[in-house]
């Protein structure tokens, strides 16, 4: 099983392994077991400069290969990948601690962009427009923007890179990519195999750090940085959005949400809580796409509540890599002490549990369901994300539209009913990216993944992903006989 031993404990910057300049490291936990899985480099704000100017120089030369150069190192990137899909998954599941099954599922999720965008690779179609004179014609062309700094987070420590290394690889920009402190190895081990699929040195770079804010900076702030794409919170993406104003460059931006799960009396309800399962507990509640309120109508509330509380028992907890185990721990003690509060706060404010609702050592925490939740809860405003489902009431069609709109966030909504008509108006009426009716897992490839409001900026996957790693440049010809 262990083909490639791909575990790195060295940063990858213009094609060689390297150490922090200062000799410093930091350690990398198991979040299930608190064991030290290895330690790596803790790079500054000049080691990240030193990877930017091997971008910034590789990027003449791999602009200039032919779409299809590109697609085929993509294709046989993409191709190492699954051949090391259960190594990978293994080290998912080491450093994030998500269940072994549920990190399977992200190796061929992450694989999936790569394929995809090696693929379109050979489709970044300019266009030829009439022009307004006959003495000139009028072209437009698409080229890669330059050198990307990829920002990706831990609870996807594989998918989230290659969704946004894919592109511009694929459009011909090289890439810096920083993964997080928490789960940085899955980051390397996918240098390593780019390393080994032939991508030119300083194509693509990955550095290490805990100095986040500092690293973060630079790749806002340095001029040769032509595009960033984070994946993480609102607070942090306002940060790096006012630190790119400096340099305007492009971003994109995928933060959080405040999903609402919509159950209309006319729904199957075992379809809606087979649903609400894989949408809350996916990577035990820690995904931007994960439900954070459930909405039932007054004539399928309690049944709604009843069988998911029956469903949320009979999840397993534990190790990840343990068979079976359908939950796994968080990814720290503040998102433990997070979950913790807003349990506490629902229940003094009149929620009702009807499951879980405590920690049990560890990192762990029961899957947990809150019955008669109200706006006033803090559950209701924030994130949770954690392995809690608060369920709230409501009678009417308009008065739940309201209440799933009443947040800043709008990444994700789901909703369950019959009715293909309320299907249209609800879909058409809620502010957010994406939409799943009668559905609980929406991400995939094909699909544009992305928010409104203070959920993001930009789309990331699908046919509108390669877009946003390129630049339109408008070519006139003149005086045409
Ligand atoms: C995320 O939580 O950041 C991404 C979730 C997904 O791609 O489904």
């Amino acid at each position: 099983m262990n083909k490639n031993n791909l575990i790195k404990t060295e940063a990858y910057v213009n094609g060689e392994w390297i150490s922090a300049a200062s000799g410093k490291t930091f350690e990398v936990n198991n979040p299930a077991t608190g064991e030290l899985i290895a330690a790596i480099p803790d790079m500054n704000r000049e080691d990240v400069r030193i990877a930017i100017d091997a971008a910034n120089e590789a990027w003449h030369s791999y602009r200039d290969l032919t779409a299809t150069q590109r697609a085929n190192l993509l294709k046989k990137w993409y191709s190492l990948i699954l051949e090391n899909k259960e190594e990978l998954a293994n080290l998912i599941t080491l450093e994030c601690g998500k269940v072994l099954q549920e990190s399977l599922g992200e190796v061929e999720y992450g694989a999936s962009f790569v394929e995809w965008f090696a693929e379109e690779a050979r489709r970044t179609y300019g266009d030829v427009i009439p022009a307004p004179t006959n003495d000139k014609r009028i072209v437009v062309i698409k080229q890669s923007i330059g050198v990307v700094a990829a920002l990706t987070p831990w609870n996807f420590p594989l998918a989230m890179i290659t969704r946004k290394v894919g592109p511009a690889l694929a459009a011909g920009s090289p890439v810096v990519v920083k993964p997080p402190s928490e789960t940085p190895l899955t980051g390397l081990a996918l240098a390593y195999l780019a390393e080994k699929a032939g991508f030119p040195p300083g194509v693509y770079n990955t550095v290490t750090t805990t100095e986040s804010s500092e690293v973060g900076k630079e790749l806002c702030e340095n001029r040769k940085v032509r595009k960033l794409s984070f994946t993480g919170s609102t607070q942090v993406g306002k940060i790096l959005m006012n630190q790119c104003s400096s340099t305007l460059k492009k971003l994109s931006l995928e933060l959080g949400g405040n999903a609402p799960f919509i159950v209309f009396d006319d729904a199957d309800v075992d379809a809606a809580v087979k649903g609400a399962i894989i949408s809350k507990f996916r990577n035990s509640g820690q995904t931007c796409v994960c439900v954070n309120r459930f909405f039932a109508q007054d004539k399928v509330y309690e049944e709604f509540v009843s069988k998911l509380s029956a469903a949320v028992a009979a999840l397993k907890v534990g190790n990840g890599l343990d068979q079976g185990v359908q939950i796994g721990p968080l990814i720290s003690k503040k998102g433990l002490n997070k979950v913790k509060q807003h349990v506490e706060d629902a229940v003094a404010k009149g929620a009702v549990l009807r499951e879980g609702g405590k920690e049990i050592g560890g990192l762990f925490y029961q899957p947990t369901v809150l019955a008669d939740a109200t706006s006033d809860m803090v559950i209701a405003q924030e994130e949770v994300f954690g392995p809690v489902a608060p369920v709230f009431r409501f009678s009417t069609e308009e008065e739940v539209i309201k209440m799933a709109n009443d947040t800043e966030y709008g990444l994700a909504s789901y909703f369950y009913t019959k009715d293909v008509s309320r299907c249209w108006r609800v879909a058409e009426a809620l502010e957010c990216g994406m939409v799943g009716i009668n559905e609980g897992l929406i991400s995939n490839a094909v699909a544009p993944f992305g928010g409104v409001k203070e959920s993001g900026v930009g789309r990331e996957g699908s046919k509108y992903g390669m877009d946003y790693f390129m630049e339109i440049k408008y070519i006139c010809f003149g005086s045409i006989k």
